[in-house]
């Protein structure tokens, strides 16, 4: 028997298997349209380490870190998202972000979360990628998450 044809095979499946496990990322969509958000409108910058990792994983790697949090995540929330959400994120024309209480079911989530920063949301909770770069969002977003005060079984992206 000819066994060329069955190395070739263990061969391309050897090489392919793992190939797709590193394209294996997360898809991010719009959290209206479902659309799927296209990365080349970001504002540049933010392609570091901590953004492709979320890619990979759609954990934020900065969550927990006390540092990015309290110190850039911080100020750009102060700066980009206050006036409207409040300087304690309790909420102001647009609604709280500190509670359990969600609009976008999907925002207990990492990527959920990120999708309405990125991509927005409806009225006046427009897109913010030509405002923070997306390794921005992410601090913005470890901040969100280290002033939660809602029900603790509901923070999903603990889990
Ligand atoms: C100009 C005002 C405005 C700014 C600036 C703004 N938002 Fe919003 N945001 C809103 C409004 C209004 C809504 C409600 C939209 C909806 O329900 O579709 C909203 C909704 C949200 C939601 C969904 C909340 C839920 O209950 O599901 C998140 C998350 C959010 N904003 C985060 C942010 C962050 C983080 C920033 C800063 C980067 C920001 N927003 C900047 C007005 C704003």
């Amino acid at each position: 028997m000819n066994k060329k044809p069955l190395v070739i095979a263990a061969l391309t499946l050897a090489i392919a298997v793992p190939a797709l496990e590193t394209w294996a990322e997360v898809t991010f969509r719009n959290a209206v349209t479902g659309e799927v958000l296209d990365f080349s409108f970001a504002k540049a910058g933010g392609d570091s380490e901590a953004f492709k990792k979320f890619k990979e994983t759609g954990k934020n790697p900065y969550n927990g870190n006390k540092e990015i949090a309290e110190g850039k995540g911080h100020s750009l929330y102060l700066s980009a998202c206050s006036g409207c959400h409040g300087h304690e994120a309790e909420g102001k024309i647009g609604p709280g972000l500190a509670d359990d209480y969600w609009t976008y079911p999907r925002a207990t989530m990492d990527v959920g979360l990120f999708e309405i920063l990125f991509g927005g949301a409806q009225g006046s909770m427009g897109p913010q990628y030509g405002n923070l770069n997306t390794d921005e969002m992410l601090q913005v977003m470890a901040w969100l998450r280290s002033v939660y005060k809602g029900d603790p079984a509901k923070a999903d992206w603990l889990k």
